[in-house]
């Protein structure tokens, strides 16, 4: 398997276009006009793809019932890397999305080493951070929810060790308990569904995450009981894994109906309402009825040495929490692209696209698309030097942070208590 692809070495080399072309991510740009209102992060490219995201939109649009879920590593202090998945979690659960935020303490426990205090720490920072930014959902810990692990294990039924080989590159010396947290993933993904109703979801994550939401498809779907398929002029339920009584229940649903060896025919009912109500039997028999997982696959954020972001070089992120002081230095020794010197910067003009602390803006800091374009501009047509350009960003991040650092305040005793 391509290193490209394996979610714990993945860097900034993702291959886009063969995530595209190869796995059948699509671009998220034609589904964006059904949104009743459009994000800064959909309007300006940093969401690039998607999986599955129609029923999400179209959910929204005529205000019907949808999940978002997405999960986070404990395994150091938030960063600014973690903002924009935040804001992709609060922004959907503000179109009427129900959240649910999954601590990934086995994860980080498994795969990173950390001790369960320190799990425990730094999950209830993220939590903060994400009450402070305005989630409204749930939240839990992995290893203190046992209805997940539950599930968890049931989707273990569904995958072997050649898959996992097969996807992540797994070895004979992968350790149990990496394999386990995969599944545990797996589980967190169906989870809103199998603890609420069925109901579309979207998982918001960067593209290195991808081999996970495909494996919850192929989970999701191998865990139904039953098939509904379109054939034009009727629909066909095929039973699958369906227990006994499973599909008589099914076609005693649907009056008018045939009942086959293996299948049920029935004409003149819509698509959509036979697999309504297929996954209300499927329910009644014990079953999950999920639909399959949506995503969202965003770009990275530079770190603002240039190069990846990560906590383990301080200098390319900021902490939520950092002293003011020490967020202003690395924000006026980011890397820029600016000229060599003054006079060329005059001449020539600044380049944003090399420009850590433009992104920065891009990304969090310059909401107003004008404002945005404005800074672009002066930048290009070298009317504002680098320097000028940092303490103006620099300023920016100042009052953002110090908002956000209030509501945190004000927010974590809620994270305290799950
Ligand atoms: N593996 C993810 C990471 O490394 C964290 C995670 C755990 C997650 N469970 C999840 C992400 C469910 C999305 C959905 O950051």
């Amino acid at each position: 398997m391509p290193e490209a692809l394996n979610p714990w070495s993945a860097g900034q080399a993702i291959d886009t276009r063969r995530l595209f072309d190869d796995f059948g991510i699509e671009p998220i740009a034609p589904l964006v006009d059904l949104l009743p209102e459009v994000p800064a992060f959909m309007r300006r490219g940093i969401i690039v793809g998607h999986r599955d995201y129609r029923p999400i939109a179209e959910a929204i649009r005529d205000r019907r019932p949808f999940h978002v879920l997405t999960g986070f590593m404990p395994s150091g202090h938030p960063h600014l890397g973690h903002l924009l998945v935040m804001r992709e979690v609060v922004w959907h659960v503000r179109q009427g999305g129900h959240g649910m935020i999954a601590i990934a303490d086995r994860e980080a426990h498994a795969v990173r080493g950390l001790s369960w205090e320190d799990c425990d720490r730094y999950g209830r920072e993220y939590l903060t951070a994400l009450y402070a930014l305005g989630y409204t959902g749930e939240a839990y810990f992995q290893s203190r929810n046992g209805a997940l692990k539950d599930l968890a294990f049931e989707a273990a039924t569904r995958v072997n060790f050649s898959e996992l080989a097969a996807i992540y590159g797994f070895g004979a010396e992968t350790t149990l308990a990496h394999a386990m947290s995969v599944i545990t993933q797996v589980g967190d993904i169906l989870y809103p569904q199998a603890a609420g109703e069925p109901a579309p979801t979207v998982v918001p994550v960067g593209l290195d995450q991808d081999p996970h939401i495909r494996l919850s498809r192929d989970v999701a779907n191998g865990l139904r009981f039953f098939t509904v398929e379109d054939r034009g002029d009727h629909v066909s339920v095929r039973a699958k894994n369906a227990p006994a009584g499973a599909l008589e229940a099914v076609a005693k649903a649907l009056p008018g109906s045939k009942r086959y060896e293996g299948h049920v025919d029935v004409r003149g009912v819509l698509h959509g309402d036979v697999a309504e109500l297929v996954r209300r039997v499927e329910r009644d028999f014990g079953g999950f009825g999920f639909y399959l997982p949506s995503a969202t696959y965003h770009t990275f954020m530079p770190g603002l040495l240039g190069g990846k972001m990560s906590s383990s070089v301080p200098e390319s992120q900021f902490g939520f929490a950092e002293p003011s002081a020490a967020v202003r230095k690395k924000v006026m020794g980011a890397l820029t692209g600016g000229r060599t010197t003054l006079e060329e910067q005059r001449r020539l003009g600044g380049e944003p696209e090399r420009c850590t602390l433009y992104e920065l803006n891009r990304f969090h800091m310059c909401d107003d698309d004008a404002e945005l374009a404005e800074l672009r501009r002066r930048c290009m047509a070298g009317e504002v030097t680098c320097g000028a350009c940092k303490r103006e960003t620099a300023d920016r991040v100042e009052a953002f942070l110090a908002d956000f650092r209030e509501r945190m305040d004000e927010v974590a005793h809620i994270a305290a208590e799950i």
